[in-house]
């Protein structure tokens, strides 16, 4: 008998080797309490949270808190089915109703998580003899989705407005093409050109999905994303998002102007084929993205949280993902693995949890320390959490 583990012999010993030196698993951690959307109490210790995608602070906020209790006791625990039979409750109805005024748009399709949005609506718009371009470094959803559909594949390098064109300019005459693009990109926490890449993909007559999980709420003047921020969204023709950040629960999404839209509900195995989300989530959904809309002095605070800290670690030495911050989120480049874990541990040790993100997530084989901001930081905890940077580093060699 072939053993089908085999395969994973190369990862086993990697993580043997790493935690044989007495390093605390960065894969594993346990958040004992969680105090709120800032600090959590792990290994007993109160620990500054750093690495949440809890960017608008959401998860806590007590009319979000309070509406999903009261779904749970009118509704129940869970719906035990698919939305196409009896999983649609007046709750779903709802999150898509606030869904399309947050983006003001005609449709919305709420899925079970962004994952399965991405793997629904690529797969199943794109199929086998259509072509998707897509950015290099797009998420494991993206790309997942993809291979669902069977569509060729063809990527461009990241962020490359020239390299999308030639690519797009490649494809026969006359078959279906979709773009595919983030607003943010979850690693570096880089922002897209959409403005040039959405024209030059409507130019080849492409059709374009922009995911914006990592902007929803924070960017752009109503917190619609890179694509709002950058004057295009009404060139974007489906927006898939996330209600695990910034919206603070669980949940995907879609949102379209395209007049056949509705049809995917009967034709999307990710949305048809797994039941609905519980009423409690979509409930909590609902009232945070409601609150989302009238959020401007959060989005401006954590701005200013996103500028404070990038400037603070460039100062102490460190190397980043972009030269300005671009997005709530802030990449620290390590030398490799090993270094890597050594900082993560020495932060936690210190009262601070960071992302450590290593190959395949990662690009160009980069580790990372993914430092991602939220809303509700205060001045003060950025201010303990360069101490904390200048520490670790210290003690590790990263900085000197
Ligand atoms: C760009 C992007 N799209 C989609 C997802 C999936 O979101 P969810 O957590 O809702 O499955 C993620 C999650 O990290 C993401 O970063």
């Amino acid at each position: 008998m072939t053993d089908l583990f085999s395969k994973f012999d190369p990862l086993i010993a990697l993580r043997e080797q790493l935690l044989s030196t007495g390093l605390t698993d960065p894969f594993n951690l346990v958040m004992e309490r969680v105090e709120s959307p800032t600090v959590a109490i792990c290994n007993g210790r109160r620990t500054i949270l750093l690495g949440t995608y809890n960017y608008m602070g959401m998860t806590f906020d007590p009319d979000v808190v309070a509406a999903g209790k009261q779904a749970l006791d009118e509704f129940g625990a869970g719906t035990t089915g698919s939305r196409v039979l009896n999983g649609t409750y007046v709750g779903h109805r709802a999150v898509e109703q606030a869904l399309k005024d947050f983006y003001a748009m005609d449709h919305a399709m709420v899925f079970s998580t962004g994952y399965q949005a991405n793997l629904g609506v690529i797969s199943t718009i794109a199929g086998k003899e259509d072509y998707i371009v897509l950015d290099i470094d797009s998420h494991a959803s993206i790309y997942d989705g993809c291979a669902l559909g069977n569509a060729q594949i063809v990527p461009f390098r990241h962020n490359d407005i020239e390299a999308l064109e030639k690519r797009l300019k490649r494809i026969p005459e006359g078959a279906g093409k979709l773009v595919v693009l983030e607003g943010v990109y979850s690693m570096m926490g880089d922002i897209a050109p959409l403005r040039e890449m959405v024209a030059v993909s409507k130019a080849n007559g492409a059709m374009v999905l922009v995911d914006e999980a990592h902007s929803m709420g924070f960017i752009g003047e109503h917190g619609r994303g890179v694509a709002e921020a950058q004057g295009i969204i009404d060139d974007v023709d489906f927006i898939i998002g996330t209600f695990s950040k910034s919206v603070g629960t669980v949940g995907g999404f879609c949102v379209s102007n395209h007049p056949k839209f509705e049809i995917l509900r009967l034709v999307c195995r990710p949305y048809v084929f797994t039941a609905s989300l519980p009423p409690s989530v979509v409930a909590t959904a609902a009232t945070s993205i409601r609150k989302l809309m009238d959020s401007a002095d959060k989005r401006s605070h954590l701005w200013e949280n996103s500028k404070r800290l990038h400037a603070g670690l460039r100062q102490l030495g460190f190397t980043l993902g972009t030269d300005e911050p671009q997005s709530a989120i802030i990449a620290v480049i390590m030398p490799d693995l090993e270094k890597g874990a050594a900082m993560w541990e020495a932060l936690l040790n210190e009262g601070l949890y960071v992302n450590l993100a290593r190959p395949p997530a990662t690009p160009a084989n980069m580790t990372l320390l993914r430092c991602s901001l939220c809303a509700l930081h205060t001045e003060e905890q950025v201010g303990e959490i360069l101490g904390m940077f200048a520490a670790a580093g210290r003690a590790t060699g990263c900085i000197s």
